[in-house]
């Protein structure tokens, strides 16, 4: 699809399970922070793999075991050439973006020592919070946090209170699944590097929203998973620099991430390769390929100028629902089309369920981010996050199905 050729309607065509229905009413999908649909290409892509050439990888002496090969080092290349990593061989296959964090929570964990500090924000999803208080339990070590403003945004001003010599390790989200807000990477990798820590990033509400570089954000270690992006579920990467991905101990072991095994020892492969403990998920890991080459080759700019219009539309419906407050900027500028909002004597679970009624799925609850939840004074929101997919009639359902809701509830 090029620049000039793209529309609306030609990428909703590439996603058959728009055309059901629900309830009797067509679909509006507007959960897609929580997993969002696969376009034709990916659900091909592992179609070839399971019809023509379906077998193990990095073992096969046969052509079949080659072709699958292919396609899964070719997939480790469309994700390192959409994250701009230096080398496919910092690309870890994983089953999510929770398995990389408490992979890294535990290889990492293992270097650090009682008085050693880690900085986490208040503003995690439960994935990038829970492995490293665990952690701090495990090791005796202390756990600093970022706190957030009002509106749900990091409060960076204190950052080098926080950020101290003591501090190894500092995890962020690139982009909140509550707020949506965006971030700012510079100012933590900044303050980080300058004591020696590393940054984990937990990408996965930013990958889905254009290409990420790795190298200009400056960052250590970078996770998402495929689910979120396009792809299919169970399977994630995790990106590591490289210097730092050679020095990190293994987390799982047995085949695959061997160098030679005796009765006696085993020494482990290097790099990327020790972190692939049996049988990768190979359809899925060539589905995310194909998810993330499809996704590089988005005319990006006309996607983000048509949905910074839907949001537009939303973010002035949302503002003329009384008793409604909407978490974040009230504005387009430094998020991403995820919108949180609570409502005045309503719980987001009715409202789920009267839009639900109506053909609209949305999010209710507390987005597995407890400790944002408290420090917002929150108990649930409800969220509508878009995709690239996602168009007016999608904004107007969500509008008029509130509307109904607060006819119901209040
Ligand atoms: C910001 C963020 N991090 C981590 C996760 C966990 O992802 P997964 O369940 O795919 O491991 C999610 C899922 O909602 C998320 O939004």
């Amino acid at each position: 699809m090029t620049e000039n050729l793209w529309s609306p309607q030609e990428l909703r065509e590439q996603f058959p399970i728009l055309q059901r229905e629900v309830n009797g009413q067509p679909l509006h999908y507007l959960d897609n922070a929580a997993t969002t649909f696969s376009p034709i290409r990916v659900q091909e892509a592992i179609a070839e793999f399971e019809n023509h050439f379906r077998s193990n990888v990095q073992r096969g002496m046969h052509q079949l075991g080659m072709e699958a090969t292919d396609a899964f080092e070719a997939a480790r290349q469309s994700i390192a050439a959409y994250l701009n990593a230096s080398t496919a061989q910092e690309i870890v296959f994983t089953p999510g973006t929770t398995f990389a964090v408490n992979m890294v929570a535990y290889c990492f964990g293992q270097s650090l020592q009682s008085g050693d500090e880690i900085v986490v924000s208040v503003a995690e999803h439960h994935s990038n919070f829970v492995p490293w208080q665990r952690l701090r339990d495990q090791y005796g070590i202390i756990m600093r946090i970022i706190p957030v403003r009002s509106d749900g945004s990091l409060n960076l001003d204190n950052l080098e209170q926080l950020i101290t010599h003591r501090c190894r390790l500092v995890a962020v989200t690139h982009i909140s699944n509550v707020t949506g807000l965006i971030t700012d990477l510079q100012m933590i990798t900044t303050a980080a590097h300058q004591h020696g820590a590393v940054v984990f990033v937990d990408g996965a509400q930013a990958i889905p929203h254009g290409p990420v570089d790795v190298q200009s954000l400056n960052v250590d270690f970078y996770a998402f998973s495929a689910h979120k992006c396009y792809g299919p579920t169970g399977v994630g990467a995790l990106w590591v620099r490289y210097e730092l991905l050679e020095k990190l101990p293994p987390f799982l072991t047995g085949g695959g991430m061997i160098e030679r095994v005796t009765i006696g020892e085993t020494r482990y492969a290097t790099a990327g390769e020790r972190f692939q403990a049996g049988t990768p998920p190979v359809a899925q890991a060539i589905g995310m390929g194909a998810a993330l080459q499809w996704l590089q080759e988005l005319p990006w700019a006309h996607i983000h100028r048509y949905q910074e219009r839907l949001s537009n539309r939303l973010i002035e419906g949302l503002a003329a629902i009384e008793g409604l407050r909407l978490q974040g900027e009230s504005s387009v500028v430094g998020r991403v089309p995820i919108f949180s909002f609570d409502i005045a004597n309503c719980h987001s679970h009715d409202i789920c369920h009267i839009l639900d009624e109506l053909g609209v799925a949305v999010r209710g609850g507390h987005h597995c981010a407890q400790p944002l939840m408290d420090a917002l004074g929150l108990v649930a929101t409800t969220r509508a996050s878009l995709a690239v997919f996602n168009n007016e009639e999608d904004i107007s359902a969500l509008l008029a199905g509130l509307g109904k809701a607060m006819e119901l509830l209040q």
